[in-house]
Formats: C-alpha cells, structure tokens, sequence
C-alpha cells in the first residue's frame, strides 16, 4: 500500500515571464508515502542531493508533510501519519524547482490516500499559497509550459506544449542563491520603457512557442525585471549566455532564481550548447553540472 509519485523539476520565469511562465523539465524528484497507523507523525528517509541537510532540519518543517496536511484538511478527512521516502535528483536551491517538488509530491501523496482526491485546480491553489508564486508548482503539476497568475482564493492557469524539436541545455553551478535573497536585490521600480519591452518580450515567447518561430526566442528570452540584477549574483553568467549563443542556443537565461543557467536550443544542437556553458565555469574554476533536457 505504498504511493509513489515523481515531480519534475520546473524552470520560473522564462525570462520575460517573471512569477507567471514556468516549464517542466525531464528530472526529477521520488516521493513515497507508507501509511502506518501506529505512526503518530511523519517518519521522513532523504536519499540524493541535499539528504544530509533534509535530515538535519526539523522533520516538523518539512514540505512534503506540511502539504499533506493541507490535502487532508481541505479533503476534511483525519491525518494519515506514516514513512515518508524522498529521493532527489534535482540539485536544491539552484533555481530548479526542487522545493516545489516537495510541496507538489505532498499534496499528490495525499491525494492518492483521499476518499475525494482534489482537482489540480484545487492543488495548485494549495501549492500556490505554499510557495507565494505559482510559476514552479504550476508546472510541477501540469507538466509543459504554464502561465499562471495568482488570485485570492484561486488560481488561473494555462498551459501549453512546447515544440519537440525544443531543447534545454542547462549548467548548475555550485554556487547557492537561495530564493529569498535573489528576491531582495530586485528594485521597486523598473523605468516605463522597460516594463512595455518585458509584455512584448513575454507575449512574443508564448506565441512564438505556439506557432514554432523559435528563432524568435532570441530577442523573446530578453528580461529586465530581474535577470539584470541577480546577473550578479552568478559569476560569467553573462560569459555562459554568449558560450551558449555561440554554440548555437536561440538564447539563454537565469532559471528561476539562479545559480542553474539555461538555453533553449534546437535538439540537434544541446550537447554542444551543454558543453560550451560547462566549460565557462569550469576555466573559471567553478564546479558545475550539465544536463540535456526536454519538456515533461
Ligand atoms: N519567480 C520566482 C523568482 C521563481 O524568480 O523569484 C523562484 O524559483
């Protein structure tokens, strides 16, 4: 009577799309749940990245149960306490998604156990006031692209697929930026001009991704609500953006909050495009990781 879900890995903004585009990614996280009735809390097993710090912060804190707890109350069934198993193949704080996979692998553990399972629409409401933004759970649920915008008590999402032929080289840096303070050094204020390029440059991503015009994505990638300021929070990163660009990417960009970089390429060209952004870190002496991957 075990459940078992995966959750994939979720890259926010899309560039222009700051806190309303996200896409899911082919990696993922495990989560399985054994219920126990003897068990009078959450019993939690970390296996893969981050396992030594999950295991060392308070259980009582972690996502998955937190978001389990949610699906019982809203579901207004009684708490099913048990073991709980997460596996974790995307790094943690490296702006992949991974505390989303958390949030979504609760609440689809717990769904799994309900007598009346939620909706997704209900989830995301859930998933949504978890996180404060939706551009990560969205996906992490639905899969594909979403654009999702945030209301009180509801969410209004949408999604569509991304063309096969689109590819996604990305490189994870071994530098930390966690969420909280990648959100403080944004301004307050952007200039006018600048807030109308990022409508016409978040229009232009999601309509060229339709009609599969994806050489437009070099231009529609361009941001100026945040990629310009948590660039410096991530050494070379503009270095990588060019290597990526040369090697034949479309364009790059920070994902979600950073440190991880990545390209939209066309699939025959991914490895190379993979390579060539690796490489800037590595001369640089900063250790990294390299994936090629395709939308969930
Ligand atoms: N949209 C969020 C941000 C995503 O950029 O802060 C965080 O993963």
């Amino acid at each position: 009577n075990t459940v078992r879900v995966q959750v994939p890995a979720t890259s926010a903004n899309c560039g222009p799309g700051f806190d309303c585009l996200g896409l899911a990614l082919n990696l993922y996280n495990i989560f399985s749940f054994t219920p126990d009735e003897n068990a009078t809390e959450y019993i939690y097993t970390f296996e893969g990245f981050g396992a030594d710090i999950l295991r060392a912060e308070d259980p009582k804190k972690n996502l998955i149960g937190f978001a389990m707890d949610q699906v019982f109350a809203t579901a207004q069934e009684p708490i099913r306490y048990g073991h709980i198993t997460s596996e974790t193949l995307i790094p943690p704080s490296r702006g992949l998604g991974s505390s989303s996979t958390a949030i979504v692998g609760g609440l689809l553990l717990a769904n799994a156990l309900v007598k009346h399972p939620l909706s997704k629409e209900e989830l995301l409401v859930i998933a949504n006031r978890m996180e404060g933004h939706p551009d990560n759970v969205a996906p992490a649920i639905y899969g594909n692209l979403c654009c999702a915008t945030g209301l009180k008590n509801k969410v209004l999402n949408t999604v569509i697929s991304i063309p096969p032929e689109l590819h996604f080289a990305v490189v994870v840096p071994e530098v930390m930026v966690s969420t909280e303070y990648a959100r403080s050094v944004l301004p307050n204020h952007i200039p006018f001009k600048e807030a109308v390029q990022n409508v016409s440059h978040a229009s232009l991503f999601v309509t060229s991704l339709i009609t599969h015009q994806l050489s437009n994505l070099s231009v529609a990638l361009d941001d100026n609500l945040h990629v310009p300021y948590r660039k410096t929070l991530i050494p070379h990163c503009d270095e990588v953006f060019e290597a990526a660009k040369v090697a034949g990417a479309y364009g790059a960009t920070i994902s979600g909050s950073g440190s991880t970089l990545i390209a939209y390429v066309d699939k025959t060209h991914v490895q190379e495009v993979a390579k060539a952004m690796g490489a800037v870190f590595t001369a640089n002496e900063i250790e990294n990781k390299i994936y090629c991957l395709e939308a969930d």
